[in-house]
């Protein structure tokens, strides 16, 4: 799959204030300064078509992106910014789990961890939460420019035993640096095969 056109449409406070054409979503989520915003740019190859920064707390609202006049990109606030007042916090929070349980439009909610990192309790959370509440994810390995392939392995498999101490089955699970573009032909062409096969049911 291959993005033609990509645009900026609304962003929006509220799971009701979003976009109400039904058009299939993907939505990217993940702590605070892990690299949404940045992958979307890359996905998308706009420079600043999400707005990225080296401080974590940037993005704020739900962001939709109309790609291919068929489906949207959605960037999302992150988690965990410790700084973050507790009001801004909670409002986020409700937010984000407003729009990841209640959008039935969501095809797949890619959830973003830093390659550098082992598995930490805020992601797993989440990620428990998801798999309780089965909405469809995948995991994406963000800044891999960042790490040795040994280094990132061994990240890699500390997750992969931790999620299968709670779950029988890994969920799909990607590579990638926005800085040196990888990883964005696989996310494309997964998100693609999703779509068609929601397209085929539609005709
Ligand atoms: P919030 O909106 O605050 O939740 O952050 P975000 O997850 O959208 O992160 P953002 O894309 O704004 O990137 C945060 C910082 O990480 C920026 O300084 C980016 O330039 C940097 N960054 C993002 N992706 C990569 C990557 O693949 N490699 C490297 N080296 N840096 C990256
Ligand atoms: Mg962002």
């Amino acid at each position: 799959m291959e993005i033609n056109s990509a645009s900026f449409v609304i962003s929006s406070t509220e799971l009701s204030k979003c976009p109400t054409d039904g058009l299939p979503e993907y939505a990217f989520i993940g702590r605070s300064n892990v690299g949404k915003s940045s992958l979307i740019n890359m996905l998308t190859n706009v420079k600043n078509l999400a707005k990225t920064s080296a401080k974590p707390g940037k993005t704020v609202l739900i962001n939709h992106f109309l790609i291919n006049k068929q489906w949207y990109i959605v960037d999302l606030p992150g988690y965990g910014y410790a700084k973050a007042s507790k009001s801004t916090k909670a409002g986020l929070h409700k937010m984000v789990t407003d729009y990841v349980i209640k959008r039935e439009q969501l095809a797949c909610l890619f959830v973003l961890l830093d390659s550098r990192h082992k598995a930490h309790d805020i992601d797993l959370d989440f990620i428990h939460f998801l798999g309780e509440e089965q909405i469809p994810f995948a995991l994406v390995f963000t800044k891999t420019d960042k790490i040795s392939k040994l280094e990132f392995e061994a990240n890699l498999s500390d997750y992969k035993n931790t999620l299968l101490m709670s779950w029988e089955e890994l969920p799909p699970i990607f590579t990638s640096s926005s800085v040196k573009k990888r990883g964005r032909q696989e996310l494309l062409d997964y998100i693609g095969a999703i779509n068609d096969s929601i397209f085929s049911e539609e005709a």
